[in-house]
């Protein structure tokens, strides 16, 4: 099928140290290329924010540092979608963490309260250390909550 005007334009960005993350956020891009979404995928530090302007989705993935905290190189990119509040920007936030610490997925969480207020926040997905198979479900789930564009 031929991409259409519908498809939305998507971008992935995710931060990843051990490799957790960086594999849910490939499984994501293989459920939204099954949809013929047009999408990328980036690690936080190749992407660039002038992209959350002409981005009509961002899916967020984001390990977990500290006590619950965002990690560092995350940071950037939060203030910058705090900053843009941009409501017609379809957004969701994954990520990996582990359920031996306080806040699992604190990092999730703290993504989540902002980007529900500062834009149209779809999903959220937390995940116990390592992706397993069963997670592509979920991550296929997630994708069709994505609206298509309406101009
Ligand atoms: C110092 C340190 C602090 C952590 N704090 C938390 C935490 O508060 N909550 C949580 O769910 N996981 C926490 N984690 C676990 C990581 O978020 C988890 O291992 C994650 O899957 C790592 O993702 P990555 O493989 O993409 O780097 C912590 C890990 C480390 C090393």
């Amino acid at each position: 099928m031929a991409l259409t005007n519908c498809n939305p334009k998507l971008a992935i960005v995710y931060a990843s140290v051990t490799g957790n993350t960086e594999q849910l956020a490939e499984m994501l891009q293989e459920s939204v290329l099954s949809q013929e979404f047009r999408s990328k995928l980036y690690r936080v530090e190749e992407f660039p924010l002038s992209e959350l302007s002409s981005c009509d989705v961002v899916l967020i993935g984001t390990y977990t540092w500290g006590s619950g905290e965002i990690p560092e190189e995350m940071q950037e990119l939060y203030q910058a979608i705090e900053k843009l509040d941009r409501k017609q920007l379809q957004t969701a936030v994954f990520g990996t963490g582990d359920s031996f610490f306080a806040e699992f997925c604190g990092a999730v969480d703290r993504f989540r309260d902002m980007l529900y207020v500062k834009t149209q926040l779809i999903a959220t997905l937390k995940v116990e250390l390592m992706p397993q198979p069963s997670d592509a479900i979920r991550c296929e789930k997630m994708v069709k909550l994505i609206k298509p564009r309406t101009s």
